[in-house]
């Protein structure tokens, strides 16, 4: 009798399916993330095997190789992707045009043949996520041992709810390496996320080669100690920590981010947060002969053996907002960040430079007898109005390359430039703001976004955090297009992104915990629409997709997937 109601509840939750697909849990092997717009499943299942051809126009040469990439690692098979027309193989990939959107795909799963479509090779690329959702996760594991790759029959139409779905890394704080880069990268795109805000300086490090400053890394990249614990701090590792990206590397992550359609956008930070160039370069500070401050003393021995040897700036070893930043009255710090410019803009095939913009201290420029001059030139008001004439100076100078300037809130004080996209990080109420003067905005509040909070309250067992508490259902539930604007203003809502600061994250797997299964969760938010979004349904889902988590060796918060959720 038990097995009769069951199979009863079964059949009816398949028949709910075909009526109602955004509210049921699909079975096992369809649940996918992020959810897609329509999924309807039959009978039958595709086999891959020797006879598996991917076929497609030359375009979408690099998409074919990566699917046959996917297949081959875990079959052993030579699957490999041939340009011809869908009569010369069993897995066609597809440019058409009555697709809408230009990220939109549809895929179809038949016992003979599947065919993936998009408006772009991106439509196709996502369509190519999709399948490996819905192949068992030994696909990820890369060894070769599955006799058997079957990839069960469905109907998938699909595309994003936003243009602007990103990750954000802060690599200045602690370095990570190139391989880990690439993982991340793998990350956002098997999420259908599209762009990487690449943190590149701070006043912790600098990590981008610059050929004409060689300083810059010689000296900037590295710090000679940090803070032990949670900021003050309970003393000084004394350990040297550092690294940076060579042009060639950053070069080859490109390359990576194209072929994942992943675009990467470089941040150079200004005014503020330039303490690593400024120990570089201490031309660039108002002050090049004070002393930079380590708060609470928490300096390293040999930090402090530099200054005592007569040069006051250091790397900073400790967190927080310094004092020191770029002097805005000198021509030569303007003259320094566009050369910089000059090197990073050619690396950076997107169309996006962010320059940071937010935390900047107004004391040094207050006591700086050249900024003071730049005001009384300019006519400006007060240190406000000098941030303002900073970042639209910068911003004129972006535009000049073809380049769009994107900046953290902040910009917004004292009049914010012309053209600029900004970051709203403070809250929702800089992209509200922003959005209402017909800016373009990214959401990336704290309270939902920020990977750097602890994402549990009982926080003795989680590993050291900046603060905070975002949950994963915290992040599932945010809603980037605030309902304070008008249909017209929501347009300039681009998307939304997770911040991750690295202050307290000193390995890859520490990155890795914090961002997942949070990460995941985002994704759904700037991917699905809104009227599909359901909490429990995704909970559900999330539990499958942590197997695939295992399978590829991630480090995640199981916390937040196995057990009753956080409230
Ligand atoms: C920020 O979190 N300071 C943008
Ligand atoms: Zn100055």
């Amino acid at each position: 009798m038990r097995i009769t109601i069951f199979a009863i509840i079964c059949l009816l939750s398949i028949s709910c399916t075909n009526k109602n697909k955004h509210l049921v849990n699909y079975a096992q092997e369809y649940q996918i993330i992020p959810k897609p717009t329509s999924l309807e499943f039959t009978n039958g299942r595709f086999l891959v095997d020797s006879n598996t051809k991917i076929v497609g126009e030359a375009s979408l040469e690099p998409d074919g190789k990566y699917l046959a990439n996917l297949l081959n690692g875990a079959t052993g098979e030579k699957i490999s992707f041939q340009e011809g027309n869908e009569n010369q193989g069993n897995i066609i990939l597809k440019l058409v045009d009555s697709i809408e959107q230009k990220e939109g795909y549809t895929l179809d799963v038949t016992f003979d043949k599947i065919i993936i479509s998009g408006k772009t090779s991106k439509g196709v690329f996502y369509g190519i996520q999709s399948l490996r959702q819905l192949m068992p996760v030994a696909v990820e594991e890369e060894n070769g041992q599955m006799v058997k790759l079957m990839i069960p029959s469905v109907s998938i139409q699909d595309s994003p709810r936003y243009q602007y779905r990103g990750m954000h890394l802060d690599v200045a704080r602690h370095y990570f390496p190139v391989e880990f880069i690439k993982e991340y990268i793998d990350l956002i795109a098997m999420h259908k996320m599209n762009t990487f805000h690449w943190h590149l300086t701070e006043d912790q490090g600098w990590r981008i080669e610059i050929k004409k400053y060689p300083k810059l890394t010689e000296v900037g990249a590295y710090r000679n100690g940090t803070i032990i614990g949670h900021h003050p701090g309970t003393g000084n590792d004394e350990k040297t920590h550092g690294g940076f990206y060579t042009q060639e590397e950053v070069k080859d992550i490109i390359k990576y981010a194209t072929e994942r359609h992943v675009t990467v956008i470089p941040e150079i930070e200004l005014p503020g947060h330039g303490g690593a160039a400024i120990a570089a370069y201490p031309f660039l500070s108002c002050f090049p002969e004070e002393p930079s401050i380590v708060f609470n003393d928490m300096g390293s021995n040999k930090g402090k053996d530099i200054q005592a040897q007569g040069s006051p700036k250091i790397v900073q070893e400790t967190w927080g907002v310094m004092d020191d930043v770029f002097c805005a009255g000198k021509e030569e710090t303007f003259q320094f960040l566009e050369d910089v410019l000059d090197e990073v803009i050619p690396l950076f095939p997107g169309e996006y430079v962010h320059v940071g913009g937010d935390e900047c201290p107004k004391g040094n420029w207050e006591r700086c007898p050249q900024c003071q001059k730049r005001i009384k030139d300019e006519g400006l008001h007060d240190e406000h109005e000098l941030q303002s004439y900073f970042i639209q100076r910068m911003e004129k100078y972006i535009n000049s390359k073809g380049k769009k300037m994107i900046g953290w809130d902040e910009i917004l004080e004292g009049g914010v430039a012309p053209n600029a996209t900004v970051m709203s990080w403070r809250g929702e109420k800089g992209g509200i703001e922003a959005a209402m003067q017909h800016h373009d905005v990214i959401m990336t509040p704290g309270h939902s976004v920020y990977f750097d909070h602890y994402q549990s309250k009982d926080k003795d067992k989680e590993p050291l955090a900046i603060g905070g508490l975002t949950t994963v259902e915290d992040v599932y539930n945010y809603e980037p297009t605030p309902s304070e604007l008008s249909e017209e203003e929501q347009k300039y809502v681009l998307g939304a992104q997770a911040n991750v600061w690295t202050e307290y994250m000193k390995t890859t797997d520490y990155v890795e915990y914090m961002i997942l299964p949070r990460m995941t969760a985002l994704s759904e938010v700037v991917w699905s629409s809104k009227e599909s979004k359901n909490w429990e349904d995704f909970h559900n889902r999330l539990q499958h997709i942590s197997k695939r988590y295992d399978a590829l060796g991630l480090n995640y918060a199981k916390h937040s997937i196995i057990g009753e959720p956080e409230k």
